[in-house]
């Protein structure tokens, strides 16, 4: 079931309190999904963790790393009832615009081939494949590739 975006999402960053939230829609997005310490080290690590909330409910999230000019996404989720409203282009464009006020020149990120929604939404926002790293995601009959997609900030 889908819910109603009918007020504005307000994005801040991620905070220990928000984990349990976070990792509920994490389990049901992914069939292999970051744990709860994968988030938590993020945090500690100063990465750029962000959630998006409506009328106080987390609806999505990401992590940005940013280091040696390089900005590199390593999540980037909408829960489930909520997807197919924009809350993805609408936080993908936020963690933009933090790459591009660190000065980064790039911004990076992995996709599973197979994942259109995000492929799909990356494209349309001017990211380019510029490689395939193989084998590098779990899958249920052993590994699938991933496509290495990048765009010029
Ligand atoms: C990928 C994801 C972040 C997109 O977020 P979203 O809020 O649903 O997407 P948006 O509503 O912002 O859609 C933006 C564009 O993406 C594309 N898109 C989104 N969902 C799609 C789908 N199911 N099929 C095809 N294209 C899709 C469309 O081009 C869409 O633009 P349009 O609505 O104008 O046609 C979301 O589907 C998600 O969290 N998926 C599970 C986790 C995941 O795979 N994350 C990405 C890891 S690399």
């Amino acid at each position: 079931m889908s819910a109603q975006l009918d007020t504005a999402p307000v994005v801040r960053p991620m905070r220990a309190t928000d984990l349990d939230a976070v990792v509920a829609v994490e389990e049901v997005v992914y069939p292999f999904p970051w744990t709860r310490g994968n988030f938590g080290d993020s945090i500690k690590a100063g990465y750029h963790c962000r959630v998006c909330e409506v009328a106080g409910e987390l609806v999505a999230y990401g992590v940005m790393m940013i280091g040696a000019d390089e900005a590199h996404l390593l999540n980037l989720s909408v829960a489930a009832e909520w997807q197919r409203q924009g809350l993805g282009r609408f936080l993908l464009h936020h963690f933009v615009r933090i790459a591009r006020d660190c000065r980064a020149g790039m911004m990076y990120l992995e996709v599973r081939p197979t994942n259109t929604a995000a492929r799909t939404l990356y494209e349309s926002e001017g990211f380019h494949e510029i490689a395939l790293r193989r084998n590098y995601y779990p899958a249920e009959n052993g590994r699938e590739h991933a496509v290495v997609m990048g765009l010029t900030l």
